[in-house]
Order: C-alpha cells, then structure tokens, then sequence
C-alpha cells in the first residue's frame, strides 16, 4: 500500500526549513501541492521556484494561522473548492521552547500546545474521513526524537511530541485496512530556523555531526512513508541515540539526566538577568 503522493498533497509548515524541503522532493511527482504556513511572501517564492521547475504541478498557496480555527476553517473550504479534496496531509508544522517549565511564558506554551497538537489533530480529523471513504490516502506527521525521550529544559515541547508519537501509533492501527497509510518521522537535531526560534539560553550549539539537512530529513521521511513504515528516525546518528536510549533503562536515564537539571536552572536564570 502506498499513499497516493501523486495527487493532492498539503504540507504544513512549507514556508522554510523540513516542509518546504518536503515540498521540493515532492514537485517532481504530485499533481498539486498546497502549501501552508503564516507567510504568504515566503510560500509565494517557493511556489514560483516550483512551477517554474516543474511547468505540470499545481501549486496552491494557503496562508494561514494554524493556531487560529477560523482561519484554518477559512484555509480549508478555500482548498476544497480549488483543488478537491486533500489525498495526502503532511503535518509539519511546529515549534520548540527551550526553557524549564516553571519558567515559561504560558502564552508560547500555549501556541505550541495549539499549534503541535490541536492544529495537527484537527486538520488529521477532517481530511482522514473523505481518505477512509475514497480508500485511498496518506497522514505523514513529523513529530521529533524527543517525542520518544525525555531531557530536562523541553517539558511542554517534548509533552506535544509524546502526543504526536501516541496519537500516530494509535491512528495507524484505527486506520489498518482503510487504504490510508500512516508514518511518523522523528528527526534529531535538523539545520533549519527551528534552532532560532527555540529560545537557547545554554550559549551551547547542536554538534554539528549530530545535525541533518532539511533535504535528508525529507527524503529519509518521504522514502519510510512509500514504504507504509509506522516510524522513521532520519539521520543514522539520531538513530543510533535512539537506539541507546531505548536500551537504558528508564530509571537510569531519569537518574542521569536529573544531574543536568541544575546547571540548565543556573543558566536560565542568568540569562534572565541579563536580558533584564
Ligand atoms: N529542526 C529540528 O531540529 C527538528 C527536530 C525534530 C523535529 N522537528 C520538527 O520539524 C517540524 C518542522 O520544523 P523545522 O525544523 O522545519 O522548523 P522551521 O524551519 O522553523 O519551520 C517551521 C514551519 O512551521 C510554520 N509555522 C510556525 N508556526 C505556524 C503557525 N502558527 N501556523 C502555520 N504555520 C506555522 C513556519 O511557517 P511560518 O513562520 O511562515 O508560519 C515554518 O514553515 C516541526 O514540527 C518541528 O517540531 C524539527
């Protein structure tokens, strides 16, 4: 069973980074892509590149707050009537927050919380029944390594990425027969803007050995997806992470990871003093 990528294909998240990498790989072979994100200038410029490069593709550009439902209602009535019902959905978009809990601003965690799970659960929720009726269709969400880990100074990113990762599982077997395939990819460290916008106080950048092109991420991604795989870790050494991790024992990683804890306080702390 394959997901019918040569369709109608949205991606959430297209305006940088994982989607729009997505939205590349994917030019040469779909019918339509739709292109979603806040920034129409950004979405615009790739559309252009993309038709540009592949004169048979539609592309569709869909600005809109997934945070916000009417305009998301808004985004999808607008689709359907254009392009027809969606075949494939990709769930990419998302952000971070690096903080320790206790200190963070409730209104971010607030808009990741929509953004990375309602926003994700609520378009899977109505465009999966028309893909269940036709017998045909894809769900691909990107959720992270983290949402199979845990590390201090992430508890509301990593609590939507242990959504992301439950609720993919489980839709994956609710779906089983229907003819809609359902994948998860979950990428370490990938060289996007997401970096940028996590809010590292730490002074200490990702190795860059651990870290993938956004390109690897969609390729390895998209390939898991074809093949009607439940999960992809892209990047070999993210997986070998993962693999270790599932190989210590939980108490022992608790143990562990708790002596970071304190130093991450420190420096959170310290940086708030500065930026006072
Ligand atoms: N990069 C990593 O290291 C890494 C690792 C593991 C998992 N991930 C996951 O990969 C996914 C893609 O992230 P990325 O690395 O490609 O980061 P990115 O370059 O920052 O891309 C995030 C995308 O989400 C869109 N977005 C953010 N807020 C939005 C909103 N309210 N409504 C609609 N779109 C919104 C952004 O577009 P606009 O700003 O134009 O709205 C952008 O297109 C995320 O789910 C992230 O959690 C990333």
């Amino acid at each position: 069973m394959r997901p019918p990528l040569d369709g109608v294909v949205m991606i959430t998240g297209a305006s940088s980074g994982i989607g729009r990498a997505l939205a590349q790989e994917l030019a040469p072979r779909s019918r339509v892509l739709v292109l979603v994100a806040r920034r129409a200038d950004e979405l615009n410029a790739l559309a252009e590149r993309l038709r540009a490069a592949h004169p048979r593709l539609r592309v569709l550009v869909a600005p809109c707050d997934l945070v916000e439902r009417p305009q998301v209602d808004a985004m999808l009535e607008s689709v359907t009537q254009q392009v027809g019902e969606v075949e494939v959905l990709i769930n990419n978009a998302g952000f971070g927050d690096m903080t320790l809990f206790d200190l963070a601003d409730w209104e971010r965690t607030r808009r990741m919380i929509e953004l990375n799970i309602v926003a994700l659960t609520y378009l899977t929720q109505r465009l999966v029944g028309p893909m269940v009726k036709r017998g045909s269709g894809g769900i691909l969400n990107i959720s992270s390594g983290l949402g199979l880990s845990f590390v201090p100074g992430f508890a509301g990113y990593i609590g939507t990425k242990h959504f992301v990762t439950g609720f993919t599982e489980a839709l994956r077997l609710d779906l089983t027969g229907t003819g809609v395939v359902v994948t998860q990819s979950c990428p370490g460290p990938v060289a996007t803007e997401f970096a940028g916008h996590v809010g590292n106080f730490t002074g200490q950048e990702v190795p860059s050995m651990m870290e993938i092109s956004a390109e690897q991420c969609a390729r390895e991604s998209l390939r898991a997806f074809e093949l009607d795989r439940a999960m992809v870790i892209p990047g070999v050494l993210t997986w070998v992470m993962m693999a270790l991790n599932d190989l210590t024992p939980r108490p022992l990683r608790r143990l562990l990871l708790a002596q970071v804890a304190p130093r991450l306080r420190e420096l959170q702390q310290r940086a708030r003093q500065e930026t006072r």
